[in-house]
């Protein structure tokens, strides 16, 4: 039976996404019912909502009160206590239900730990509140804002500088599902209310779960005053401009294993950010809904206003509003309550090799030789499941990897490392599934008892990673199968938790964990209690070693300890197309080290496809090609000439820009400012650049790129962001100006990029095999003036691998001085060459004598003519 399920489901791994798995709004209880009562109370014309505030108070710069849900004529009256406090700048509204317990039910509060493992540590709040009230309204005071409370019916009208720009609950849409019971004999429904699904789950009768707590949903609707562009709430194989939905299928947040997904779609996938922005030429606003249940979006844009009705099954109604001058400050201001990406090691901006799976020790190495002989630079290859002892992770397969030590001592050599995979759920009857089930620390199904599935190993079970008293044992596992090895790191896979024969390949709903909460409750954070234990135990075993970890689920603050993929996108031109939006998108929500499977995972790239996957794939933050098992092997040399050729060059490409990518994702790691950036980021006062989603800038280094993502594409013509000057620099190589809306002649060889002037970007140039033998390497500068002569630019290095410190040098040009101005320290290593380009004006200064390391001004004068400039 066990042998037939993983056949079956192994056979239908290879085929188009199975929507019929997964709920539709109309199929899921809670949303179902939601939109119902939207619909509802939009189309009632005398709809009174029976919520409203009943008192408010402020303590301290903490404010308090209770909402009132009150059915007179059903005889319920619901007590909902809510606190709004201030942190970062903005303003947190946190409501809950006054519940008695239920007998028999150990845990049946709402759960109110999202926080817990979202938020980077307890937030500090701002006291600097003002809060006045009359007998209809309260009036809430800090910085710039105000937000004006009406009492009945509820609305909180938020202003910035004295504009409005958000109102909730302005449509009535609020809905707090109060704590009732199927036996009693009234279900105290209002007109408006639809009693569907709310204690059985009719979706698939031989996977449903239970409702032991009936129906606990919270809604809300959020009216965005003259913004039009919503962006975010990952992860969705879509465009990076959220769409109108009031037609469609809401966007759907809930971690699922989606197999050959498909593009333009609102189906759930394998993360969940549950963070919306949207922007304007003179404000930016982000809603932080913080709830990890299973949620729907549904999405209205009127022409210059959106209304977002967001739907969770259970859980607090928590969320924080961010209202800020631009996008950036926004993502910033998020990062500093969920955390800013970890400065992640050197080596894993690199280049990864990865497929389902070198097939032993051998294989390993004759590929990681290939490279050498090719003289493409790696730094990574990758172990995917098969290296195990039958899919029991912690232990090799003797027979195929008799000597990993060896193995991963031959990678060190050149500098190479080795990811291997482990994934949540643990093949039953050995050593490390019986150690679970003794300490206790499996998750449990709706009995409290441990909970078998099946996934990759057959008969499985998973462990709860909520619970504290797992990470000793984790440490323990990590230590006995990683040591001794340094260049040895992790991959966290099916962690959303993907089980076979769950509902919607998930695990039933009314599983338990840690705390007795159900996973209705915690289901979209599991995937990041899951990584960072993995995170922990890598610390654990090398304190001073910046751990690396990719996961394939995740959420609000998973930035903090792991890198991110789409999962399993196809060898075909629309995929190689969205991977940029999902991308852009991950960086929008703070989670900038994401990439896509480059090559496409399930199918088999057309050489021209491949190539050009690899020229978009070295501006992913995270940059790794992998394949499916059944995938033909598809190694950079395999293509053969001229493309292995044009692929050398993308992935040194990418070698010689580390600096620029390890300087941006600094950046991030401090003020969260996308790795791969929008345009409209640039210049968020030029309203073409809201919807551009085929072009991005490399974080503030002015690099623009517009990758080739169709067949046969012979020009190229990119979108400008601003009125500056834009250099062409195609394949890293400086040319003439750029002339706003030309095409240019683009072959099957060329990267299309632009410099922006007023930009200095470091490089590194010489081949090298890994970046950790890029060391030592000078560094070079290319400096492209702006209109007023004037450019700046940044770099900042460290060894890589520690969490010292480095140094940060800030170049600038003025009045023909270069200058540089540097904090911290690091290593002497020298600027060997500057060029300089103003115009049609260059010069290039060798051995300028200056290094990275100290303050320096190095004056200059154009020297020589730089190639034709018609345009100028
Ligand atoms: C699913 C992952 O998405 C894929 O990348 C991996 O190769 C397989 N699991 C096998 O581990």
């Amino acid at each position: 039976m066990k042998l037939l399920l993983a056949i079956v489901f192994f056979i239908s791994y290879g085929c188009a996404v199975k929507d019929y798995l997964f709920k539709t709004c109309a199929q899921s209880g809670f949303c179902h019912r939601n939109r119902h009562y939207a619909k509802e109370v939009a189309n009632s014309a005398n709809f009174t909502s029976p919520y409203s505030v009943n008192s408010i108070e402020s303590n301290d710069g903490v404010i308090t009160g209770v909402i009132v849900k009150d059915l007179p004529q059903l005889d319920v009256n619901i007590e909902l206590p809510f606190e709004i406090t201030i942190v970062e700048d903005s303003f947190r509204f946190r409501l809950s239900e006054k519940r008695d317990p239920i007998p028999g039910h150990v845990n049946s509060d709402r759960y109110n730990e999202t926080e817990k493992w979202a938020f980077k540590d307890q937030l500090a709040v701002d006291r600097n509140v003002q809060l006045s009230k009359s007998h209809h309204q309260a009036d809430v005071k800090y910085g710039n804002h105000e937000v004006i409370i009406t009492f009945h019916p509820i609305t909180f009208v938020f202003k910035y500088n004295g504009k409005e720009q958000l109102r909730i609950n302005e449509q009535q849409f609020l809905n707090i599902e109060h704590r009732r019971s199927e036996e009693d004999n009234e279900l105290h429904l209002l007109p408006q209310e639809s009693s569907f699904d709310m204690f059985h789950d009719s979706f698939d009768d031989s996977k449903s779960d239970s409702l032991p707590l009936g129906p606990e949903s919270v809604a809300v609707d959020f009216s965005l005053v003259g913004f039009s562009n919503l962006y975010g709430i990952p992860e969705h194989a879509d465009s990076l401009l959220l769409k109108d939905t009031s037609t469609k299928e809401p966007y759907r947040l809930y971690n699922v294993d989606i197999f050959e997904y498909e593009t333009d779609s609102r189906l759930p996938m394998y993360g969940s950010i549950p963070f919306l922005t949207a922007t304007k030429p003179d404000a930016s606003v982000g809603i932080f809904w913080v709830n990890s249940a299973d949620s729907y979006i549904d999405i209205k844009k009127d022409t210059d206003s959106s209304t977002v009705h967001w739907i969770s099954e259970n859980g607090l109604l928590d969320f924080v509003v961010i209202i800020e001058d631009s996008p950036n400050k926004v993502t910033q201001q998020y990062g500093k309550i969920t955390g800013f990406t970890q400065l992640p090691p050197l080596f894993s901006l690199g280049y990864h090799q990865c497929r389902w799976n070198y097939n032993d020790q051998k294989d390993v190495l004759d590929v990681h030789a290939k490279f050498d002989e090719y003289e493409i630079p790696y730094d990574t290859i990758w172990l995917d499941i098969e290296y195990t002892d039958n899919k029991k992770y912690f232990t090799w397969d003797k027979e195929t990897f008799p000597d990993p030590e060896k193995m991963l001592n031959v990678l060190d050599r050149t500098g190479r490392n080795l990811v291997a995979i482990i994934d949540p759920h643990i093949k039953t009857g050995y050593d490390v599934s019986n150690e679970i089930l003794k300490k206790n620390i499996a998750m449990k199904n709706s009995a409290n008892e441990p909970y078998f599935g099946h996934c990759w190993p057959g008969e499985s079970i998973w462990i709860d990673s909520l619970n504290p008293d797992c990470q000793n044992f984790w440490n323990k596992k990590h230590k006995q199968f990683m040591t001794p090895a340094h260049n040895i790191y992790l991959w966290n896979d099916m962690n959303e938790p993907s089980v076979f024969n769950g509902p919607e390949t998930s695990a039933p709903k009314d599983n338990l964990f840690h705390g007795q909460w159900e996973l209705r409750s915690i289901h979209n954070l599991y995937g990041l209690s899951y990584h960072e234990r993995t995170y922990n135990a890598l610390l654990d075993r090398l304190p001073s070693q910046r751990p690396f970890i990719l996961t394939r689920s995740y959420f609000a603050g998973s930035q903090r300890t792991a890198a991110m993929w789409t999962g399993d996108n196809m060898s075909k031109w629309e995929y190689l197309k969205i991977s940029i939006p999902m991308v852009l998108t991950s960086n929008v929500v703070g989670m900038p080290f994401a990439g896509a499977d480059v090559g496409g995972f399930f199918g088999n790239p057309t050489n021209e496809l491949l190539t050009r996957w690899y020229q978009t794939g070295i501006w992913y933050p995270f940059f790794r090609a992998h394949a499916h098992i059944d995938s033909r092997r598809r190694e950079p040399w395999l293509a053969g000439e001229p493309y292995t050729g044009y692929i050398r060059d993308a992935i040194k490409l990418r070698y010689a820009l580390l600096p620029v990518f390890y300087t941006s994702f600094y950046e991030s790691s401090i003020n969260g400012t996308p790795v791969l950036k929008p345009l409209f980021y640039e210049n968020p006062q030029n309203l073409e650049n809201y919807n551009i989603d085929d072009e991005f800038f490399v974080g503030n280094s002015g690099i623009l790129v517009k990758p080739i993502t169709s067949e046969g594409e012979k020009e190229v013509q990119f979108a400008l962001p601003d009125d500056e000057v834009y250099y062409d620099f195609t394949n890293g190589v400086l040319g003439k100006v750029y002339k706003k809306g030309s095409k240019q002649e683009v072959g099957l060889d060329d990267i299309p990029i632009l410099l922006k002037g007023g930009s200095i970007i470091p490089l590194k140039t010489r081949y090298r095999r890994s970046s950790k033998l890029m060391k030592l390497d000078p560094y070079s500068l290319i400096i492209a003036l702006d209109k007023q002569g004037k450019a700046t630019g940044k770099l900042y290095a460290d060894d890589g691998e520690t969490f010292t410190k480095g140094v940060e040098v800030n170049f600038s040009v003025d009045k023909n001085t270069i200058r540089a101005t540097v904090t911290g320290e690091y290593l002497p290593i020298p600027i060997e060459k500057i060029t300089i380009v103003s115009g049609h004006d260059l010069v290039t200064i060798a051995n300028s004598h200056v290094n990275i390391n100290s303050n320096w001004e190095l004056p200059f004068e154009f020297t020589s003519t730089h190639i034709d400039h018609d345009e100028l």
